[in-house]
């Protein structure tokens, strides 16, 4: 069902550290920060040749990024995310196997502009799964 991996996040307390360190230390181009005040965060995004960064920054009191930030002070991978070709077909085939989708289990345009969906971590080896409709 799933097909490539579209991007790893990271969640920052710092953008502007976090990117300091993608450009300067490990020689990567990052974007200019984009508000994202729809999904709490503010992002940046670093294209490598196989796959993209996202850096993650809470914006706003209601961020889904801030309890993770308490929990992991330095930052951390906050979800991976895989690409499919039809997310309701894989929501609902996801479904019938027991895994929880979260929110009202209907797609969102995501960061890219495409239709995107959160899958619970305790259903996929503690992590938080993305799916991005390509
Ligand atoms: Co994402």
């Amino acid at each position: 069902m799933i097909g490539r991996l579209n991007h790893v996040a990271i969640a920052v307390k710092d953008i502007k550290t976090a990117s300091a360190v993608y450009e300067k230390t490990l020689g990567a181009v990052v974007t200019a920060p984009v508000a994202q005040p729809e999904h709490g965060v503010t992002v940046v995004f670093i294209n490598l040749p196989n796959t993209k960064i996202e850096l993650l920054e809470p914006l706003g009191a209601g961020s889904p990024i801030t309890k993770f930030l308490e929990k992991n002070a330095d930052g951390g991978i906050h979800h991976v995310c895989y690409e499919v070709d039809d997310i309701l077909a894989a929501r609902d085939q996801l479904k019938a196997g027991g895994a929880r989708v979260l929110g009202d289990g209907n797609p969102k345009i995501g960061a890219h502009g495409k239709p995107v969906l959160f899958l619970h971590p305790k259903d996929f080896c503690g992590t938080l799964v993305e799916l991005e409709q390509v």
